[in-house]
């Protein structure tokens, strides 16, 4: 269905909520709010009910130790495997022919893998990867196009008890290196290549580069995607093994290691403000609780008739929250999609014709499958927007009953967009607020209980509690606006920081003691409901994802001919926010058009093509305090071309004529 552009006008000028809709919400999971209720009287006993649906080999002995805060240690002593609750149990109750992933490749393949199947290849990849050395304890590094071999490499660590670290398929080999040097890991698990718009993105050539400077990496295990429609990559004698060539003949037999609820079950390197990323810990009992509770509720799941998508990339938290550990605990059907939402359509799926390229791949997809939840990025659905609702109105969309946001602040337009053209007008959206340490959502509606409104998070779920502060950390009241805070311990928690106590409990925990800051600004309307605002520090979301200013600063210093950089994040219409960067030469250097391009993908090269900055100004000065700090408040309204105010404090004022000129050309 599609509706006039004046029918949108109208839905964003009608006071903008959404009360729940009443056919979904006879149907739902959750109808009305005992749970918060439940929470709020007995919230330890909540988050306890909460892990009693997983199965524990042996009970915890207590919900929750916050003695040694900002440490936590969820469901002390209780032991679990996290494979066997995502997998052996869901099999063990007779749903083995149940579909875990209906995946589909880029250019038009497809697997269907039944939960049966998918124990029979995570116990043949588990003891394919302990014949390589791996065991409880060790840490591997997975750098995988979106493939099924990427789930059951990290359901395979899982079950022996190695924790893994992924590494997004778009990253560079230096950030696979300094990755897998931090966590010491020792098996580095990757693919030849994957596809993307229509051609294959090798992978194996970049992880070889880095692994020329790991040298806790005794093996690579190498998954063969793209085989013969690209260069055969090279195989390391001794080193690299192919995954046809080791796993298939193993056991399928593998019994799953007891695991503490604390153990690390994973790393996921993020975005700081510093250029060093941090390597976020998340444990066992607690992580699965989490993930598979949110799961539920938020996406009002019902695995026995479902097909759910979450169309992010596993290399991100939200798709090993979210694609990964929250739906086949819950023992749902998934999609999963290796390529992007625009695709040449020329010879796939036997078509032949249709040449150029098709921007439906997802809709198409949501048809065919019969997807019933959607939970996409901001981003992504402004791109939608752009390309035009006549690409959604081919498809029948139909069965989709529920969608979902994630990754950035959505902005009404695009939530109303979103309601009309996918959802029918029929499905509840929720925006899910969380972050890579939090480990699952945090604030969200639920959606057979909550009115929602376009561009609010509404609030915390039950269980969950969140504030929002001053400066000086007092609570600023409805409405309100400042920084958010989590009060309460969670049990997806941040265990911490890989191997960095003190940038834990500074990063996190030493702003306002007793509180977990966030990082975000938000603001409390007169209903009480959560509005986020963005990052108030040096992070920047591009396209959701998290990339630090000095990260992007030192990828540019790190160029021989540039002397000093300074980057900040401004606003763009389609990414949320955009990089721009600007730059001094070292002398001797002449600015050309051909050096500033050599510059930005050097930033590609070091980081990920998703670093690169989308302005780069070559600039003799920049401007500074007359203590020499760089203005970025000045750079940021330059670089969104606005009126600069207040510009007294600038030790040099010609700087701001020359950027501004720099800028414009
Ligand atoms: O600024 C918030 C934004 O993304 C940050 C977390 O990024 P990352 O760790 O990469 O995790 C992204 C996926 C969970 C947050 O600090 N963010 C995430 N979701 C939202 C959001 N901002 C506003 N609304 C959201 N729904």
């Amino acid at each position: 269905m599609s509706r006039p552009a004046d029918a949108i006008e109208a839905l964003l000028n009608e006071g903008r909520t959404f009360p729940p809709l009443a056919d979904f919400a006879a149907e739902a999971l959750v109808r009305d709010r005992e749970p918060y209720e439940r929470a709020e009287a007995d919230r330890l006993g909540f988050w306890e009910e909460q892990a009693r649906a997983l199965h524990w080999f042996e009970p915890w002995q207590e919900v929750l130790d916050w003695t040694n805060a900002p440490f936590a240690r969820w469901f002390t002593k209780g032991k679990l495997n996290v494979s066997y609750n995502c997998i052996d149990r869901h099999v063990a109750a007779g749903r083995g022919d149940r579909v875990a992933f209906h995946w589909e490749g880029e250019p038009g393949d497809t697997r269907t893998i039944t939960y049966a199947e998918l124990l029979d290849e995570v116990c043949r990849t588990a003891n394919a990867i302990r014949e390589l050395g791996v065991g409880r304890g060790d840490r591997v590094c997975i750098y995988m196009p979106m493939i099924p071999e990427l789930p059951v490499a990290m359901l395979a660590c899982a079950r022996i008890g190695a924790a893994h670290s992924v590494v997004f398929g778009g990253f560079s080999a230096t950030a696979i290196s300094d990755r897998t040097n931090d966590a010491e890991a020792k098996l580095l698990i990757t693919a030849d290549g994957g596809w993307r718009r229509g051609a294959p993105s090798m992978l194996k050539p970049i992880a070889d580069k880095a692994l020329t400077t790991c040298p806790t990496v005794d093996h690579a295990l190498v998954v063969r995607r793209i085989g013969d429609d690209a260069e055969p990559v090279a195989m390391a004698d001794g080193r690299d093994v192919w995954w046809h060539d080791i796993v298939p003949g193993q056991s399928t037999e593998c019994p799953p290691e007891h695991m503490d609820a604390e153990d690390l079950l994973y790393l996921l390197y993020t975005s700081g403000t510093t250029g060093k990323p941090k390597g976020i810990m998340h444990t066992t009992g607690g992580y699965l609780t989490h993930a598979a509770f949110t799961h539920k509720y938020v996406f009002d799941i019902k695995p026995a008739q479902d097909v759910y998508w979450c169309a992010a990339d596993i290399g991100w938290v939200t798709g090993h929250s979210y694609i990964v550990y929250g739906p086949l605990a819950n023992g749902c059907t998934s999609v999963m999609y290796e390529g992007t939402p625009d695709t040449p359509r020329a010879d796939v799926r036997g078509g032949g014709e249709r040449a150029g390229w098709d921007k439906d791949r997802l809709w198409d997809i949501v048809e065919r499958y019969g997807v019933t939840q959607l939970y996409t990025a901001p981003t992504a659905i402004r791109t939608f927007m752009k390309w035009g609702a006549e690409w959604p109105a081919k498809h029948d969309l139909s069965s989709l009953r529920l969608l979902g946001s994630v990754g950035e602040p959505i902005n009404p337009e695009a939530w109303v967009w979103y309601h009309v053209h996918i959802g029918g007008e029929r499905c509840p959206i929720v925006d899910t607020w969380w972050q890579t340490e939090t480990g699952g959502i945090m604030i969200s509606p639920l959606p057979g209980v909550t009115t929602t409104k376009p561009g609010s998070a509404s609030g915390p779920l039950p269980g969950i509690s969140a504030e929002i502060v001053d400066e000086e950390g007092n609570t600023v009241g409805v409405p309100g606006g400042g920084y958010l805070t989590l009060t309460e311990p969670w049990p997806g928690m941040l265990r911490g920081i890989w191997r960095d106590e003190d940038r834990f409990r500074e990063t996190y925990w030493s702003r306002y003691p007793g509180r977990y800051f966030v990082g975000d600004g938000a603001k409390w309307d007169a209903d009480g409901d959560i509005w986020l605002l963005g990052r108030v520090d040096d992070v920047m979301n591009i396209s959701g994802h998290r990339l630090s200013t000095t990260e992007i600063e030192s990828a540019l210093v790190d160029h021989p001919a540039v002397a000093e950089a300074a980057v900040v994040g401004r606003a763009d219409e389609r990414t949320g926010q955009a990089i721009s960067a600007f730059v001094i030469l070292c002398g001797g250097n002449v600015p050309t058009e051909e050096l500033r391009q050599e510059i930005r993908n050097h930033v590609g090269t070091v980081i990920s093509p998703i670093a690169k900055p989308a302005d780069l100004v070559l600039t003799p000065e920049l401007p500074k305090t007359r203590s020499g700090k760089i203005m970025r408040r000045l750079l940021r309204d330059l670089a969104e071309g606005r009126d600069l105010g207040d510009t007294t404090t600038l030790a040099d004022r010609e700087i701001v004529e020359s950027l501004r000129a720099a800028i414009d050309t």
